[in-house]
């Protein structure tokens, strides 16, 4: 197990030796992990073509190392606990014996329908046990997993699918979310029309929802296991074999795969989950995202079964029955650890305390926060009221493409400081620097936040296009990491993440590009031109505001509005949604033709005066019938 830091001296020796030998200090934490085979050279990296590799030559599975390892020492003890979307239901728990049961089953059916190493397997599931299962399953026998979150739509899916070639999909019938009941596998049925590559379907029964199931295509995951045995060993895997792709929204274009190989992912999550959480043996850890996100992959998955922790998963959302739900989940398992978004403290928040003031929360010794940067308000209300003022709050700062957390405090350990993500962990070399490129040297400054070092979770291509990574990450400043956010650097040296500088928004904790709800929106019969910003909103962090113009026919705005919202929610999802749309007749757009989206984004704010020069816009009058129509 990786030994913690348990103190601040200690953590500032671990960050000095990680800068000056950062081979010798992942080296030995990897050390801590079952490999099959050593590596030769820990690591070999160059920015300028986005090449990273670390472990270089080593061989290992990390199912074995979340599953097989722990048999011997912690076989009966929970891995998974599952709390149902219902309160009513009874919950479930996989000790990893039954867990490890379980995916090797799984991967016998998965190899049983062709799966092999390097196949690319597209979930598409709620979150219950078995979507873990499927993931572990595909890692099991080396086949890349995509996981693609239960509210895309068929679209989303479709794109996905055919961008990595997946040949089998896995997903369930339906999925509960609070009151609602949401049909997965038609969702699915919708997507593989566009899908040539899909030769297998495997569906879990969740809702018994009636589905159409293809003959040939088509199999059900119970009457599957029961014909396989549960004995599958795990494939060898190179380190630097890939493991998975997650997709992710950026500037420009659709979504892309970001990938995570075996060996430098497995070590950097368990480290980070370890060392951030300070999680303790028998612990329960309840980490509320979804594990179609990166957070789910690294904090429900990956880090806590490499750790032998046990994790909990819960498939309902925090307001249902009623907006004391994580409260009560808190109680029932005896929580140690709760790792949620600001979005969710922010609306339990609006509720008023009368939902949490009668729970039992004293099993609570850690509280964390991530995907979006949290604000004073929601961080004092959760440390008052959460964490009764005695649990160290962890505001963890990280992206999909980072594999694990970055920048944020040790629980216990580091100071923290309201909406502070603090200090870089281990391994981690944070820069900032102008537009130009040029470093911003010393405290109390503001610039683009930046990595110059590889990190063993570091993004090593996006899936099918390695051009596309070198150019959004690597190209904008010279030899760096850019990560697309901005950044502040207080008198103390602590870090404060500002928020996105690219077109990209963090609506609810999601990232959602603003061109992708653009193309979304022009794909409406009617709509010439759109343009969308993020602008700030008191729950979801930031809200969507799309600027639209309409050919002159369409008369019935209300009407049109319905339609618009119709069509992202076809072909993005719900969470892409415009919560304001706004017609126009024209955009603020230079001579050359470039939306000039500050403009946008100063009315949609709600600026009416000081929206800065116009003097280079091709039709300055414009932006006035824009501030004048501002929603
Ligand atoms: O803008 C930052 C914000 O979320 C972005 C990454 O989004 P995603 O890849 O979906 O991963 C989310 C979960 C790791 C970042 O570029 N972000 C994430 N965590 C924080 C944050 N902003 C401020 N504070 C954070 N703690």
């Amino acid at each position: 197990m990786i030994s913690q830091i348990s103190s601040f001296e200690q953590y500032q020796e671990a960050y000095n030796q990680s800068v000056t030998d950062p081979e010798g200090f992942w080296a030995e934490v990897a050390q801590n992990f079952q490999w099959r085979k050593p590596w030769k050279k820990t690591l070999e990296w160059d920015f300028a073509t986005a090449n990273t590799k670390w472990f270089v030559g080593g061989k290992m599975n990390i199912t074995e190392n979340a599953l097989d390892r722990h048999l011997a020492t912690r076989g009966d003890q929970a891995a998974i606990i599952w709390e149902s979307n219902d309160p009513e239901e009874e919950s479930i728990t996989l000790t990893y014996k039954m867990l490890h049961q379980k995916v090797c089953q799984f991967a016998n059916v998965l190899k049983k329908h062709g799966a092999k190493k390097g196949d690319r397997i597209c979930i598409y599931m709620p979150m219950i046990p078995e979507l873990a299962i499927a993931v572990l399953a595909c890692a099991r026998i080396g086949a890349i997993h995509s996981v693609v979150f239960g509210g895309f739509s068929a679209q989303s899916i479709a794109d996905r699918i055919n961008d990595a070639q997946c040949n089998i999909v896995i997903t369930s019938d339906g999925s509960f979310r609070g009151n609602k009941e949401i049909a997965l596998k038609s969702t699915v049925d919708d997507a593989l029309v566009q899908c040539s590559s899909v030769q297998k379907v495997i569906v879990s029964t969740r809702t018994r929802t009636p589905v159409s199931m293809i003959k040939g295509r088509d199999v059900w995951w119970e009457n599957e296991v029961k014909t396989v045995s549960s004995d599958c060993p795990a494939e060898e895997m190179d380190a630097e074999d890939m493991l998975f792709i997650l997709y992710t929204s950026g500037s420009t274009g659709k979504p892309k795969g970001v990938v995570h190989t075996c060996g430098g992912y497995m070590v950097y999550a368990t480290y980070t989950f370890a060392n951030v959480f300070q999680y303790q043996p028998e612990q329960v850890h309840f980490c509320t995202a979804d594990i179609g996100w990166i957070t789910g992959h690294s904090y429900i998955v990956y880090g806590p079964l490499c750790q032998g922790a046990t994790t909990l998963i819960f498939e309902g959302i925090p307001t249902y029955p009623d907006a004391g739900r994580f409260w009560d989940v808190i109680d029932k398992h005896k929580v140690d650890i709760l790792y949620t978004a600001p979005t969710a403290i922010r609306s339990l928040m609006s509720f008023g305390n009368q939902f949490v003031e009668n729970k039992d929360l004293s099993s609570l010794k850690t509280l964390g926060s991530v995907g979006e940067p949290i604000n004073e308000e929601a961080w004092h209300w959760y440390d008052e009221n959460i964490g009764k003022g005695k649990c160290p709050i962890v505001d963890t700062w990280w992206q999909t493409e980072t594999g694990g957390i970055m920048i944020s405090p040790i629980a216990g350990v580091t100071k923290t400081k309201p909406a502070y993500a603090t200090l870089p962990l281990p391994g981690v070399q944070p820069i900032l620097v102008d537009e130009q490129g040029n470093e911003i040297l010393g405290n109390g400054v503001s610039g683009n936040l930046c990595i110059k070092f590889p990190w063993p979770g570091i993004i090593r291509t996006t899936y099918g296009d390695h051009e596309r990574c070198i150019q959004t990450y690597f190209s904008t400043y010279k030899n760096l990491y850019f990560t697309g956010d901005g950044c502040m650097r207080d008198e103390d040296g602590y870090y404060r993440i500002t928020g996105r500088v690219d077109d990209v928004m963090n609506v609810s904790g999601h990232r959602i590009g603003t061109a992708e709800v653009e193309n979304a929106i022009n794909m409406h019969l009617g709509v010439i031109e759109s343009a969308v910003v993020g602008y700030p909103h008191d729950i979801k962090g930031q809200g969507i505001y799309a600027y639209v113009i309409c050919d002159s026919q369409m008369e019935d705005q209300a009407l049109i509005r319905k339609d618009i919202l119709a069509t992202v929610t076809r072909l993005i999802g719900p969470i892409a949604k415009p919560d304001k749309i706004q017609f126009v007749s024209g955009l603020p757009k230079t001579r050359s033709g470039k939306i000039m989206r500050r403009i946008l984004r100063k009315v949609a704010e709600g600026e009416t005066s000081n929206i800065g020069d116009t003097s280079t816009l091709l039709d300055p009058l414009v932006v006035e019938e824009i501030i004048g129509g501002a929603l």
